[in-house]
């Protein structure tokens, strides 16, 4: 089992580049699906949910091709087959998106119950009821969901509630449809508008994306012969500014939206750290022990959850007591735990925890619950005192490019050993 070794007490100086959305990635692959032809794609961030659906993609008859690290092609010209391996798309949550993808091109669809990180329940009930709004007919059993239509027709899709997956489900599904579809309660995150600037340029018609209500107008066909760059990736950049006041550090964050993240440079400064944006990118600095603040994970433009477990780093040594309400998933707590066993004072109960904040952490064999859990305990391995072993990396791995490199450039004191 591979781990990280992270010899603590740093303090985080310098500059990092962030990488391309992962969640925005692992949605324009599929969504390449929808194209009779060749696209290019930049700025794609080189992370294991990327390479696993190029695998379920090129299992479809699709040929993809790297141009260097961050940068490939999709040739769809030749798909064959609407049924998604169901050990490949039952390994990760965003197989759903196969859904949508392949109900557009082929009007059928058979992928595997989609997994992910344990997150608590993850239901998919939104997304059915688009594709149902749209004229196919859904089954789930037997492990793997079918949708199939004689053609989709559009409709409008009120969802009952603001669903990232589900929103964008929905578009991949309406963009080939005849007439006009409007999506109504829709999320807002960055990826939506990326996914949605991604198949406009390839010729779809949608508009309102990063609006509550999204219209739109299907047309006949998508075309190739496209470059496209994926937008850099809001929670990667929002790890590091986080990562930053944690340590007390000073940091420099290239490449990113400085407009994404204004939920986390309002709590960074309300909690006494210093944000300065410029252009694209972000000065991060705080010279004081962080104060205490109460937080509420909303979908955007609200705090994010997918930085929750870091901010509760920065909590669990706040001077003062802090509340964080989880209102998304319900098993987003699990890090708190491992944060314990670090010297933490941190209290979970329900969607609702109470961080008494500490002097310092101290180093111990920690395990990476998920994704998030696994980049906000390798902040608290890199400002504990001694050693921190961080397990279960594969979570890590997933979403985030060179981390352990990105942040040994920065000053952390961090080895991934390989082991047996
Ligand atoms: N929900 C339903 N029914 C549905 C869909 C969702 O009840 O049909 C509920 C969920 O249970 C949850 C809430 O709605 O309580 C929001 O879920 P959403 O559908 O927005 O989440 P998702 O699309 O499954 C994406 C990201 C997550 C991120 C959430 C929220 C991807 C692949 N995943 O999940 O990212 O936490 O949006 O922003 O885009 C991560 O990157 O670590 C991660 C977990």
């Amino acid at each position: 089992m591979d781990k990280l070794v992270i010899t603590g007490g740093t303090r985080l100086v310098g500059e990092v580049t962030i990488s391309g959305a992962k969640n925005a990635a692992i949605a324009i692959l599929p969504a390449t699906l929808l194209i009779n032809g060749v696209c290019t794609l930049e700025n794609v961030p080189n992370i294991s949910d990327v390479k696993i659906y190029c695998e379920i993609l090129q299992t479809l008859g699709a040929k993809i091709t790297w141009l260097s690290e961050n940068e490939l092609t999709v040739d769809t010209r030749d798909i064959n087959c609407m049924q998604a391996p169901l050990d490949m798309t039952s390994k990760f949550r965003a197989s759903y998106y196969l859904l949508g993808a392949l109900l557009g091109r082929c009007k059928e669809a058979v992928v595997g119950i989609p997994g992910g990180c344990n997150l608590g329940a993850r239901p998919i009930d939104q997304h059915i009821k688009a594709f149902e709004a749209l004229g196919a007919t859904v089954d789930v059993s037997q492990g793997k969901i079918t949708a199939k239509c004689e053609k989709l027709k559009a409709n409008s899709i009120y969802m009952d509630i603001v669903s990232v997956g589900a929103t964008i489900n929905a578009i991949l599904a309406s963009v080939l449809a005849e007439g006009t579809t409007i999506i109504d309660n829709a999320a807002k995150e960055p990826h939506i508008v990326d996914v949605a600037n991604f198949l406009n340029t390839m010729g779809a018609d949608i508009r309102g994306a990063g609006t509550d209500v999204i219209k739109v107008n299907g047309v006949e066909s998508l075309h190739g012969n496209t470059t496209y760059s994926v937008v850099p990736d809001q929670i990667e950049a929002g790890t590091f500014m986080l990562a930053a006041v944690a340590s007390k550090g000073d940091l420099i964050i290239r490449n990113c939206i400085t407009k994404h993240l204004e939920s986390i440079t309002a709590k960074i400064i309300e909690i006494g750290g210093n944000v300065d944006a410029n252009g694209d990118k972000l000065r991060v600095w705080c010279d004081q022990r962080p104060s205490k603040a109460n937080i509420k994970t909303l979908p955007y433009p609200g705090f994010p959850t997918d930085l929750q477990p870091q901010m509760g780093v920065v909590l669990s040594i706040a001077n003062g007591t802090s509340i964080i309400n989880e209102s998304i998933w319900e098993s987003r707590f699990q890090y708190t735990g491992e944060l314990n066993k670090m010297g933490a004072k941190i209290t979970p109960n329900g969607k609702t925890a109470v961080f008494e904040g500490v002097e310092k952490l101290t180093g111990a064999p920690i395990y990476a619950t998920d994704l998030r859990a696994g980049a906000a305990l390798i902040i608290a391995g890199i400002i504990a005192e001694g050693t921190t072993e961080v397990y279960n990396l594969e979570h890590i791995d997933r979403g985030y490019e060179n981390i352990e490199e990105k942040f040994r450039k920065i000053g952390a004191n961090i080895q991934r050993i390989k082991e047996n």
